[in-house]
């Protein structure tokens, strides 16, 4: 399978010791749930040993008690979702999502800011090569080991000159990229999960409308560093929810019959269009009716694509 070369660490002096070896750039990862901020992209050998001093130091609890220490890859990212029965693999969705806080892709890492779907960088013959060399491979590996995936396996892919690589597994949807898949999916989502559930992908198929769909993330100032909670969030009443526009909550609270501010990442705002600039535009104009000063978001979500 073709994946990036690591190694594991348990203390400080040995990833260090490593780093000088590898030199930079390099990708040091806390070897557990960071809620999305655990993986540092250093450009320096400084800002490398830099982060391995601030996981091992406790600022990531259990979650850095061991560092990966990843080779950087070149190319383009997408993730890549697929539905698993334990024997057939389903593609239901490519996607791309923004990890970086600021516009041109700048700044600390975060859950993720945006994404749009499809991925254009996963084109039918990338799709197909990574099902075949990738995911494939995987499960008929952990069906011999006697465990047999059944669910949802979200594979983040680099690619570059055609060829996909595999960053990472998540078994699970993505966030933002839940949100675009979703739309695009519509109500056939529940039942293709329910025949991943009893075994039956071998006799479904995707309905696929030729769509594209976007989803910009508003967050609280200050994130993904420390933020303020309970500002009111106007102007969401206003705004159209049907096939095309939606709303997601993820970090919202109700109180006296108004909408607060209650997490990091707080609203992801949705639309589908025939063509992604259209979806930036029902994107764009819904944010625009959204009265919270205390909010921001990238306003340059689906660069690449666009
Ligand atoms: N958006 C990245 C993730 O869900 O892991």
């Amino acid at each position: 399978m073709p994946t990036a070369a690591w190694a594991r660490f348990s203390d400080a002096a040995s990833a260090r010791a490593h780093l000088r070896e590898t030199g930079a750039p390099i990708v040091v990862k806390a070897d557990g749930l960071a809620a999305g901020k655990g993986v540092v992209v250093a450009e320096t050998l400084a800002e490398a040993e830099a982060a391995v001093d601030e996981m091992f130091s406790g600022a990531f609890g259990a979650a850095g008690a061991q560092v990966v220490i990843e080779e950087f890859m070149e190319g383009e990212e997408a993730s890549f979702f697929v539905l698993c029965d334990g024997e057939t693999a389903l593609p239901i969705g490519t996607a791309q999502d923004h990890k970086r806080v600021g516009e041109g892709d700048t700044g600390p890492n975060t859950g993720g800011m945006g994404a749009y779907s499809p991925a254009p960088v996963m084109t039918p013959e990338i799709a197909e090569r990574a099902l075949d060399r990738i995911v494939r491979p995987t499960l008929r590996e952990m069906a011999r080991r006697g465990t047999p995936y059944q669910g949802m396996l979200y594979a983040g892919l680099m690619i570059e000159d055609g060829a996909p690589r595999l960053v990472e597994y998540n078994v699970r949807f993505g966030d933002p990229e839940a949100q675009v898949l979703m739309m695009r999916l519509g109500a056939q989502a529940l039942d293709l999960m329910h025949a991943a559930a009893e075994g039956r992908l071998g006799e479904v198929r995707v309905n696929w409308a030729d769509d594209h769909a976007m989803t910009v993330v508003m967050a609280a100032r200050g994130y993904p560093g420390t933020y303020g909670k309970g500002s009111v969030i106007g102007g969401l009443e206003t705004l159209p929810e049907d096939g095309f526009h939606m709303v997601f909550h993820a970090g919202t609270a109700r109180e006296g019959g108004k909408f607060i501010a209650a997490g990091g990442r707080v609203l992801s705002v949705t639309a589908r269009g025939a063509s992604l600039r259209e979806a930036a535009g029902r994107v764009y104009g819904m944010i625009d009716r959204i009265d919270w000063p205390e909010g921001f978001c990238r306003r340059d979500i689906g660069w690449r694509a666009l």
